[in-house]
């Protein structure tokens, strides 16, 4: 079983490069590929995870369809025959499972996040400002892990290089509006507690999650990926204990095996060992099925 790193589709002008997803476009949609690339600490690996793009497309499919109730988003289609009739010679195997079409947006330049929980980058924040953070208002002395008193909205710019950059909601609304970033605050945390409630129910804590929003024909619309663990922090229930770092879902074998031989967490990304990718592509293929309650 092979990771697929890289794609170069014949007829088609080379893809913009993200870290995981390749970009083509095609006119009025783009044809979204998400690639087996992993990335830990904001590095890409130099080998990848067998089947993790499918996982994911299929995930964000899966949300996406799941909630939109409450905000339409930039899916055309997902389903390979259609992909392949549309792209013609660009189509092969490797391909299937993976690709996405969807409507082309005017990216809005935010990071919508909630939190449902405290840690990460807001975490380090809050611990190094004595609390007082983004004019967020949190309570005093909580732990790395600690659940939120109720879940918040916590937007960041889309850095160009590296880390994201948490913002106050004011910041947010100097750079899009204030009416547009009211309807995402609103709209952001309405799909977070929706989908904490539904990985709840799988024994899952989904504590934050991070969703890119753009316009399309002027309609706000929910772009991108939605809700998969490259783009969310999913614990397990059962091993939530505040005070530390909680285990990283599908990642901690992958952050285990960096730290053990001293990496210094900038690129190039090392190779990662068999057993480290067979053991993370299990995370996974269990993630998938334990949220959409189908097999992979
Ligand atoms: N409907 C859409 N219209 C326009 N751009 C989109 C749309 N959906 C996704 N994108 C963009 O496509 C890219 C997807 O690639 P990928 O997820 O690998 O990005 P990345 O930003 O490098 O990584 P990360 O998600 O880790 O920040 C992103 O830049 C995203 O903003
Ligand atoms: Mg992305």
């Amino acid at each position: 079983m092979a990771a697929l790193l890289e794609t170069c589709l014949p007829g088609l002008a080379a893809p913009k490069r993200g870290k995981v997803r390749e970009v083509y476009d095609l006119g009025d949609t783009l044809l979204i590929v998400a690639t087996d690339r992993i990335s830990a600490f904001d590095v890409v690996m130099a080998n990848g995870v067998p089947d993790k793009g499918r996982i994911l497309n299929q995930m964000s499919a899966f949300w996406f369809e799941r909630f939109v109730d409450l905000c339409p988003n930039h899916l055309v289609a997902i389903d390979d025959d259609r992909i392949a009739a549309r792209i013609g010679e660009a189509w092969s195997e490797p391909l299937r499972g993976r690709c996405a079409i969807a409507r082309r947006a005017e990216v809005i330049p935010v990071e919508c996040v909630a939190r449902g929980y405290l840690t990460g980058s807001l975490y380090k924040e809050y611990r190094a400002s004595g609390g007082g953070v983004h004019g967020l208002h949190l309570p005093s002395g909580l732990l790395d892990g600690d659940r939120l008193p109720e879940p918040i909205f916590s937007p960041a710019t889309k850095a160009t290089e590296g880390h994201d950059e948490n913002i106050s909601f004011e910041e947010m609304q100097d750079l899009v509006g204030q009416e547009l970033a009211g309807r995402l605050r609103t709209l952001t945390l309405e799909i977070y507690s929706r989908a904490a409630e539904h990985a709840e129910a799988q024994g899952l804590i989904l504590a934050d999650t991070k969703f890119e929003f753009g316009l399309v024909d002027g309609e706000l619309t929910w772009i991108d990926e939605a809700l998969t663990p490259d783009s969310s922090r999913f614990w397990e229930e059962s091993l939530w204990q505040p005070g530390r770092a909680q285990p990283s879902y599908d990642k901690q074998y992958v952050r285990d095996y960096l730290e053990s031989i001293g990496w210094d967490k900038r690129p190039p990304g090392p190779t990662l060992p068999d057993d480290v990718i067979q053991r993370t592509r299990e995370k996974y293929v269990e993630a998938y099925s334990r949220i959409t309650g189908m097999p992979f």
